[in-house]
């Protein structure tokens, strides 16, 4: 049978870096995160007797063997889980750049997931398909649930997943996301996060997550989105400190992400509540209410040495849908 899933990036608020089990990709700390409306993966995957290799590809553009091989690696768990060695056609295609620090890991392998458990005929509830989705890729579990969502760290897999704490339409923020660059990054979040625990802020930010999340969870409770941009700006830099304090250490800013941050604080300062976050790559998350779209996105297309602009409100979890990529 094919299958179709559409999978959202995520952004986190606060964010997931440094792992418990790396295999299994279980994380120290717990995450929260909105998902994007307009930065997402549509994947199908078919898996048949009748086809006699694997097939993986991406439409318009290339996947590395690194990244084939990650695919494959995937697809062999939901072979394992539906007990059989059918070969499979997978395609792929995202509505942005991968590997920019747009969490393209996170929608392509939620819609991976999905399908592709679609495909073999598995009834997974989300629960079951987020663990699954963390297994390929940890920020893909908080792909599955709808809206703004928590990934528990747990200490086993099971205990691992992710679940929506309100719907998208609960709060009409946006996410517009400034791409400074589309080359891919050097380092991957995967590799990069390997090495947290060598920074000595590493268990700091770890003692600080709970009582971060608890203000995140008021903030998304009362639509309060000044306390919602301090604190996810708080742990923005409170992760890049680590990253950055990390041995071997690692800078995922450049210049103009540096000139962005000062920016948005001018914004502020000047009277317009707009917050900054930014993941393992030198784009920007501008996080702003729906009646401040306008400003912000005026102000920030104005910015020196920026690619383009993507406006996000907060969307549905992965889902399957009718139109097949073949
Ligand atoms: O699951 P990965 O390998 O895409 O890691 C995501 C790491 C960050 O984007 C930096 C933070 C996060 O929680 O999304």
């Amino acid at each position: 049978m094919k299958a179709t899933a559409l999978a959202p990036a995520n952004i986190a608020f606060i964010k997931y870096w440094g792992k418990k089990d790396d295999a299994l990709r279980i994380p120290m700390n717990a995450s929260v995160s909105m998902n994007l409306s307009e930065a997402y993966s549509v994947t199908t995957v078919e898996f048949s007797d009748t086809f006699n290799h694997d097939d993986v590809a991406f439409i318009e553009g290339e996947l590395s063997s690194k990244e084939i091989e990650r695919i494959i690696k995937h697809i062999d768990r939901i072979r394992k889980m539906a007990r059989f060695d059918k070969r499979v056609k997978v395609r792929t295609k995202n509505t942005f750049p991968k590997s920019t620090g747009i969490a393209s890991s996170a929608s392509g392998f939620a819609a991976l997931t999905l399908a592709g458990a679609a495909s073999a005929g598995l009834s997974f509830s989300e629960k079951e398909i987020s663990i699954l989705a963390r297994t390929g890729s940890g920020s893909a579990c908080r792909s599955i649930p709808d809206g703004f969502v928590q990934w528990n760290a747990g200490s086993t897999s099971e205990e691992s997943f992710a679940y929506s704490l309100c719907p998208p339409n609960w709060w009409d923020i946006r996410d517009i996301l400034v791409i400074i660059e589309n080359t891919e990054k050097k380092v991957s979040s995967a590799k990069g996060m390997e090495f947290a625990a060598t920074s000595p802020c590493f268990q700091a930010r770890l003692a600080a997550i709970p009582e971060r999340i608890s203000r995140m969870k008021k903030a998304l409770k009362n639509k309060d989105m000044s306390l919602m941009g301090s604190v996810l700006e708080e742990d923005c830099l409170d992760m890049h400190h680590v990253m950055q304090t990390q041995n071997p250490p690692l800078y995922y800013w450049n210049d103009t992400t540096i000139k962005i941050m000062h920016a948005v604080e001018n914004w502020r300062k000047n009277g317009l509540a707009v917050y900054f976050t930014i993941d393992a790559g030198p784009n920007v998350h501008l996080i702003c209410e729906a009646k401040d779209e306008g400003q912000v996105l005026e102000k920030a297309k104005m910015l020196q040495g920026i690619q383009w602009v993507l406006v996000n409100k907060p969307a549905q979890g992965a889902h399957l849908i009718e139109t097949h990529l073949f």
